[in-house]
């Protein structure tokens, strides 16, 4: 890496670029970036163009000699690259739409990446990211593979069983938002607070909570007990959570674990949501327009605070922090999704789980925590064999894996109703999903 760094971004053109242009500038002392190449798809060319005018002004603002390339070529950004990020969405938000919506007409969660749009998700999205795993074994096989693009953990999964690419590493901002939650809830500086992060993407546990290095566990648990404090992500509702539930649970939820805790809760939310404001796609549909008109101002030239509004709040620390202790060395801990390699024990050893580690440039060296406790483990276990098999229908494009996987999902009731949610989700996706139409060889 001697040259500087050269990151290439798949999905540049998406409205959160700004968080990551924002994080190199903040890290640039540390962590040189020479190129950033911004790539997109035909259909997303107008978005990255913008995006990348914003980023030429942000760097240009900022003094830092970052040279910015956008380009529709995939093949030839990825040359010789250090790091590809991939940040995508196979259909865009209206996709999103359709995952949140059918699933509702069948009295189930309609949600971005758990239950039945979890997997619709998976089934567009992994095809596509094991292209680009070829890619990038051909043409950048040093390269580390920092993925966002969700579902992150059942991403993450099918590259390590499905492709050749060994440095991978999947990324999430959710337990950057617990330690901010926990942080503000304490009203303490989040640099004096660490959590010992343990389960799965969008299923992860704190199992202990330090502040300056002394456990605080019982009284975060109190304050998480307090209706008060919703501690949760934009996206995601800030019901409260039975309070004795939450003491004898002993452990920290994350805001995605009230779709299976408080189901039928969240789904009459859920309901009400889609019949006035919409449903969350529906929501940030309105948010990107906004944002996108404020991206064209030429007086723009750093990231607007409307980016805040977003569910992926803290996203370019997460992504920039991975990339820097990588590069540096730097041997920090921080939670990414990794292959487990037993550092949770009731998780086989080959699937990805979302797990704190060390940072090294030999990627990231899981630390183990023995076990999640019993009371939590089941749920998790389910989740990872739900992404298994997911994944599995994603590359196969079998119709009876894809009816397992909707099935053993904890959100959906019943085989008979799973089957006609595949058949309806599967129809209304069929565009993106050439795998379920056409014989695919493994
Ligand atoms: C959370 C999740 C991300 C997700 C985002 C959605 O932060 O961790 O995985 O992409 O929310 O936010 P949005 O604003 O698109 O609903």
């Amino acid at each position: 890496m001697t040259k500087g760094i050269k990151i290439v971004t798949i999905g540049g053109g998406s409205s959160y670029t700004p968080e990551l242009i924002e994080g190199f500038i903040k890290r640039y002392h540390e962590l040189p970036v020479r190129e950033l190449w911004l790539v997109d798809i035909d259909q997303g060319k107008e978005k990255l163009q913008i995006i990348g005018n914003l980023a030429k002004r942000m760097v240009e603002k900022a003094g830092v000699p970052i040279d910015i390339h956008i380009t529709l070529d995939r093949r030839e950004a990825l040359k010789d690259a250090d790091f590809v990020t991939t940040q995508f969405r196979v259909g865009s938000l209206d996709a999103r739409a359709k995952d949140e919506r059918i699933p509702l007409k069948y009295n189930v969660i309609g949600q971005e990446t758990n239950g039945p749009g979890g997997l619709f998700k998976g089934l567009r999205t992994i095809p596509v990211i094991l292209d680009i795993c070829k890619d990038i074994e051909e043409l950048c096989p040093d390269a580390w593979l920092v993925n966002f693009t969700n579902p992150a953990g059942m991403v993450t999964e099918a590259v390590l069983r499905y492709s050749n690419i060994k440095k991978v590493v999947g990324l999430c901002n959710v337990p950057i938002g617990m330690r901010m939650g926990i942080a503000k809830a304490l009203e303490v500086d989040p640099s004096r607070i660490h959590v010992d992060f343990a389960g799965l993407n969008h299923m992860v546990f704190g199992l202990n909570v330090y502040l300056d290095g002394v456990s605080i566990l019982d009284s975060v648990i109190e304050s998480m007990a307090d209706p008060k404090n919703e501690m949760t992500m934009k996206n995601i509702s800030g019901l409260a959570w039975e309070p004795d539930f939450i003491r004898a649970l002993g452990v920290i939820p994350c805001g995605y674990h009230r779709y299976y805790y408080k189901t039928s809760e969240m789904l009459t939310e859920e309901r009400e949501a889609a019949e006035t404001v919409g449903t969350r796609a529906e929501v940030v549909q309105k948010l990107e327009k906004d944002l996108f008109e404020l991206y064209k101002s030429p007086d723009l030239d750093i990231k607007p605070p409307q980016l805040e509004k977003r569910g992926g709040a803290y996203y370019s620390d997460a992504a920039c922090s991975l990339i820097n202790s990588i590069y540096n060395d730097k041997r920090d801990i921080q939670p990414v999704n990794t292959r487990n390699n037993g550092a949770i024990a009731s998780i086989p050893v080959d699937s990805a789980v979302e797990v704190n580690c060390v940072i090294t440039k030999e990627g990231p060296k899981p630390i183990s925590v023995g076990d999640i406790p019993v009371a939590a483990r089941g749920l998790v276990q389910q989740i990872k064999s739900f992404e298994r098999v997911a994944a599995e229908a994603a590359v196969t494009g079998n119709y009876k894996t894809a009816l397992l996987a909707m099935t053993i999902n904890p959100l959906v009731p019943s085989d008979k109703v799973a089957k006609q949610i595949l058949d309806e989700m599967l129809e209304a996706h069929k565009q993106h999903l050439p795998q379920f139409t056409q014989s695919v060889t493994i």
